[in-house]
């Protein structure tokens, strides 16, 4: 089931216009919200960043918090699964080709659930491939916009090339992965380049500074040289989907050891840990969480 302007329906029956702006300019943002055990994990923070998306592209929120949560909740309810991971999206509607913004039109509001699972043990044993590319994207990358024409075709290039994401870089310096944040270990030291407008705030780079910090595992949060993405001896990569996983080969070569390292080894562990306890726990829903 999903729903789609008010109603709860199977997908199949679904339709939008082909008019929606959606469709046509990819004017519209979205999210990505895991669900362990039936329970949004930060469901308030990511109610958060989908509000600095839409005052981002000036576009009124359509529903409060807590409107959001309850099709939240019922979206779950009436999808099987204890784990699903929910896409929201918001668009600004149906209306005649203009560019402009449209007047006094409501914005077409979807949301699905689709299963969520764990990534593949082996991969997480070897690790995976990425290559670098130059981030030719625009430079309002904090916001989650529903055009991802630019990562659809960075992501594609890693998959041309039998590697798993595009590590990617401006200007001398790492911003993050066509789907992925990207953490690097050197020297015991756990190392994330800074949120900008470069990048998007990651929820679950949140959670990995956090149990990092939480550990007193040394973090610096700092602008990322090519130099030393080159010179990693460990590569993380993160995201709703793909929770935590070790990268550990670049552009074809070995990433330090070539295999697995101790940082992903501990931070692997804590959030699992974290997601049995807490994501999995009884925290309120709509509950913002301490930085
Ligand atoms: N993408 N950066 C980009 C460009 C992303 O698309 C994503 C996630 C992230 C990680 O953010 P988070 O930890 O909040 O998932 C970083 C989602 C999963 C997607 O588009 O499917």
């Amino acid at each position: 089931m999903i729903y789609l302007n008010g109603d709860f329906l199977p997908i199949e029956e679904a339709r939008v216009p082909v008019l929606d702006r959606g469709f046509i300019f990819g004017d519209g943002v979205y999210e990505v919200i895991p669900v362990y055990s039936h329970k949004p994990f930060r469901l308030a923070e990511h109610l958060l960043r989908l509000q600095h998306s839409l005052d981002g592209i000036r576009l009124q929120n359509p529903h409060s918090d807590e409107e959001w949560g309850s099709l939240v909740e019922q979206i779950i309810a009436s999808n099987d699964g204890d784990d699903q991971y929910l896409y929201l999206h918001v668009t600004r509607g149906v209306a005649r080709r203009d560019h402009a913004f449209p007047k006094g039109v409501i914005p077409t509001v979807f949301i699905m659930s689709n299963p969520l699972l764990a990534p593949p043990r082996e991969l997480l044993a070897t690790g995976v491939a990425a290559i670098t590319a130059d981030d030719n994207r625009w430079l309002r990358c904090d916001i989650k916009a529903i055009s991802l024409l630019p990562n659809v075709l960075l992501r594609q290039m890693a998959i041309d090339a039998g590697a798993m994401e595009t590590i990617l870089l401006r200007d001398g310096f790492m911003t993050e992965g066509a789907a992925s944040n990207i953490f690097l270990a050197k020297d015991g030291v756990l190392l994330a380049p800074p949120k900008n407008h470069l990048m998007l705030p990651g929820i679950t780079y949140d959670v990995v500074l956090e149990l990092a910090a939480a550990e007193k595992i040394p973090c610096e949060v700092r602008e990322v040289s090519e130099y030393e993405l080159r010179t990693a001896q460990e590569l993380l990569l993160t995201s709703s989907t793909r929770e935590i996983m070790p990268v550990t080969r670049l552009d074809g070569k070995p990433v330090g050891e070539g295999k697995p390292g101790a940082m992903f080894a501990r931070l692997y562990r804590l959030y699992q840990s974290y997601k049995q306890t807490t994501m999995r726990g009884s925290a309120k829903i709509l509950e913002v969480h301490n930085r």
